[in-house]
């Protein structure tokens, strides 16, 4: 048995300067709910620590477009997002706020001890400065010309005509955002981190892990160590952030990234404060029986399995307190939307909030929770959502409550019939049949040794029909919690749904309609086990659609229970126990919503998004000839492999083949694909350029991409892969 004694759950910070959308509620936020109520449910202590990410040049960038301050911007997105996690049903225990005096300073004290610890250092670098706004730029407020390609308007880290990635500073004629002006180079002084200095023990903590965490999380980390890990600036020259609690540092700031995660843990803290638990924060973090659970979306991988727990070893290393590191980080993939990616710009999105202003909490939750991105990317459709509604939650879960309450209603006086026919024993039947079902459980028989056993055993009181739902009630809780403790959610809520199902059927199965005539002893045991079955799917449904499981306790007349799970595999409504009257738990969703909603995707009607959407400007380049294009060889590559270049979130480095030739290419893609989903697949590559080195790496090639006018690159491929070869020429 497990030796710990309380669960710490995280879900990543979300950045306060945007609206939480479906992707988020997918790739974190559900399933830490989810798994935060399940095991509550199973009797463990749990919370479940979130809250605003309000730092960095990001929420300075917001301020500038929509007029406001940055702190106006962090006030405006933590209330809504609040207030939209509340309403979808994610129960933080605390959602916290990195602009808090108490968050600022756990992160100087922890910024504090790395340094004593030595595992900070100083280095100088050149950046450009505007002396007019007074102020070292980030990549983001400079533009120029690309220093590879020679576009015009390339942005400060990389060039969308090249994708090429560089330092700033090689930027040609620079141009400062803030005030139009040419920036000059300054030296500046940042600290950094020295991750390099553990290598060795975050290879052992992952390897540790090599069977419980998720593949793909094994992988990004693995390959993040393989490239070796150097030193990671953590402080920046910004206005905006948490002071850097040294002298000299004067107007410079901690790294958003390096703040950000400390952020769980003065959320925690400013919990227990306010549950007067003065050693909570202690309890929580720093023993040895807490487990720890980092729920986050793909793009956070590398910062919760290296980073944050390198921060955390390095503190630990003072020896005044060891904070837990994650024991798992089940990070999900990312969730699309109607076959494509989430994009703020092409207003390719559904907000929680606009969601939630239209439609009831349950059937999103339940449609993401049944097809979660755990392990591959995954896609949102409206048409699922009607269909999981309608199909799954109306036609079988809701359609079983609702039969089941309304035959109750009409011909049991709205009261929990008898179990048995011999009232006098019905008490003692209850018991042991009770002690059976736990028995059976999870004791490792298939099901139908189980059912034969008990139809045979209790021939006088239950059918073999009877025996079926028993016995498939008697493992659910065992069966779903084996699901749930494995990370596999979407399994556990389709398991969930093979209880109704199993339920619906036996409804049909025992035709209470028709031995109402002439056996009513047998429809009361019918009615009294699916009334039975309905507060155990009340219990194992909770997690998932809570709303709902209160509305089912409410329909038994039954206060909620939190802590039940294990209880739904056995009977415990009393015979004469009143039930309210059957209520609706689903309406269906019309085609004419379906396409409602789909229309609006692309800002607000499709085609009229087009047609208001301002088209892009495009100012071609000189003319060329076809003597002209033919110099460019261009030709199918297939990718035998892809890593990323060590300090740079962009750039990928791929080995390709095409034909008989192999080369290696680096790409400005890596914000937007993982290394491992590219491997396999058929790109275009411009075959005969000249070799260059970008960050120390040859390239020899450039792959197509179309690129975004915010710089995003979506590759170009081929239509029908199978159709081609590598080393088949383009034109
Ligand atoms: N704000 C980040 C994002 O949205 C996540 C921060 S997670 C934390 O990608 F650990 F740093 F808090
Ligand atoms: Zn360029």
């Amino acid at each position: 048995m497990a030796s710990f004694k309380r669960t710490l759950i995280t879900s990543a910070l979300p950045y306060a300067n945007g609206y939480i959308h479906l992707g988020h509620v997918a790739g974190a936020y559900l399933p830490a709910d989810i798994y935060t109520r399940f095991l509550r449910a199973t009797g463990q202590e749990v919370i479940h620590i979130s809250g605003s990410d309000e730092h960095g040049v990001a929420i300075m960038i917001t301020a500038e477009e929509e007029g406001i301050t940055p702190q106006q911007v962090v006030d405006k997105y933590h209330t809504a997002n609040s207030i939209a996690f509340f309403g979808l049903g994610i129960a933080f225990d605390m959602y916290g706020r990195t602009t808090w005096q108490e968050h600022h300073a756990t992160a100087q004290d922890f910024f504090l001890a790395l340094h004593q610890q030595g595992y900070l250092v100083e280095k100088d670098e050149e950046q450009f400065y505007d002396p007019e706004a007074a102020m070292f730029l980030p990549d983001r407020y400079v533009e120029g010309t690309c220093p590879v390609c020679g576009a015009e308007g390339a942005r400060g880290d990389q060039c969308d005509n090249c994708s090429s990635t560089y330092n700033q500073t090689e930027l040609k004629n620079p141009v400062s955002k803030l005030t139009g002006k040419t920036p000059e180079k300054r030296t500046t002084r940042h600290f950094y981190f020295s991750l390099g200095k553990f290598q060795q023990r975050l290879e052992q903590y992952v390897e540790r892990h090599s069977h419980d965490w998720r593949d793909h999380v094994l992988q990004q980390s693995r390959s993040w160590l393989k490239q070796g890990l150097g030193d990671r600036a953590i402080t920046r020259d910004l206005p905006w952030g948490i002071d850097v609690p040294l002298p000299g540092y004067e107007g410079k700031k901690l790294y958003v990234w390096f703040d950000a995660p400390f952020g769980y843990i003065t959320n925690t803290k400013v919990l227990m404060n306010k549950r007067g638990d003065a050693e909570g924060g202690q309890r929580w973090w720093q023993s040895p029986d807490t487990r720890y659970v980092a729920f986050i979306g793909k793009d956070n991988i590398w910062f919760h399995t290296l980073m944050f727990p390198a921060m955390l070893m390095g503190w630990n290393d003072q020896q005044r307190g060891q904070y837990v590191l994650p024991d798992n980080v089940p990070a999900c993939n990312f969730l699309n939307l109607e076959g494509n990616k989430f994009s703020k710009s092409r207003k390719w999105g559904i907000d929680l909030q606009d969601y939630l202003a239209e439609f009831p909490p349950d059937p999103l939750r339940y449609t993401i929770a049944s097809s979660l991105p755990e392990n591959k990317d995954a896609d949102f459709t409206w048409r699922e959502y009607q269909a999981k509604t309608n199909n799954e939650l109306a036609d079988i879960l809701g359609n079983f409550v609702n039969r089941t309450l309304q035959f109750t209603a009409r011909y049991f006086d709205g009261a929990v019939p008898p179990l048995a026919a011999d009232s006098a024993k019905e008490a003692d039947l209850l018991a042991l049949l009770n002690e059976d079902l736990r028995r059976i459980s999870n004791d490792g028989r298939g099901d139908q040794e189980a059912i034969e056993e008990l139809a045979t055993k209790y021939l006088n009181y239950f059918t073999h029909n009877d025996a079926v739902m028993l016995v498939a009630l008697a493992r659910a809780p065992h069966r779903i919690a084996q699901l749930y403790s494995n990370f596999r959610f979407r399994d556990a809520a389709l398991e969930t749904m093979n209880v109704a199902r199993a339920a619906n059927k036996y409804f049909n199965d025992s035709e209470p309609w028709k031995t109402r005539k002439d056996n009513p002893a047998r429809t009361a045991t019918s009615l009294n086990i699916c009334l039975q079955v309905v507060r155990s799917l009340a219990v194992l449904f909770r997690p998932i659609i809570p709303f709902t499981s209160d509305s089912m306790f409410a329909l038994l007349k039954l206060p909620p229970t939190e802590t039940a799970w294990y209880s739904a595999g056995t009977l415990t409504l009393a015979t004469g126990a009143p039930i309210a009257e059957p209520v609706i738990l689903f309406n269906k969703v019309e085609d004419s919503v379906v396409e409602e909603q789909v229309a609006k995707l692309g800002g607000g009607g499709a085609a009229a998004a087009e047609a208001e959407k301002e088209p892009i400007h495009v100012e071609l380049k000189p003319e060329v000839t076809i003597d002209d294009v033919m110099k460019l060889d261009l030709r199918v590559a297939t990718v035998l492999a892809a890593e990323r270049v060590k300090k740079s979130e962009k750039l990928l480095k791929l080995q390709i083949r095409i034909g008989d030739l192999e080369r290696q290419i680096l790409a400005g893609i890596g914000k937007v694909y993982q290394p491992e989903e590219l491997v396999g697949k058929k790109i275009v590559v411009v075959a005969n350029l000249k070799p260059a080195t970008l960050m120390g790496q040859q390239s020899q090639g450039m792959l197509l991409a179309a690129n975004s006018p915010d710089g995003l690159p979506t590759i170009v491929t081929v239509l029908n892969p199978d159709d081609v070869d590598d080393g088949f020429i383009v034109r």
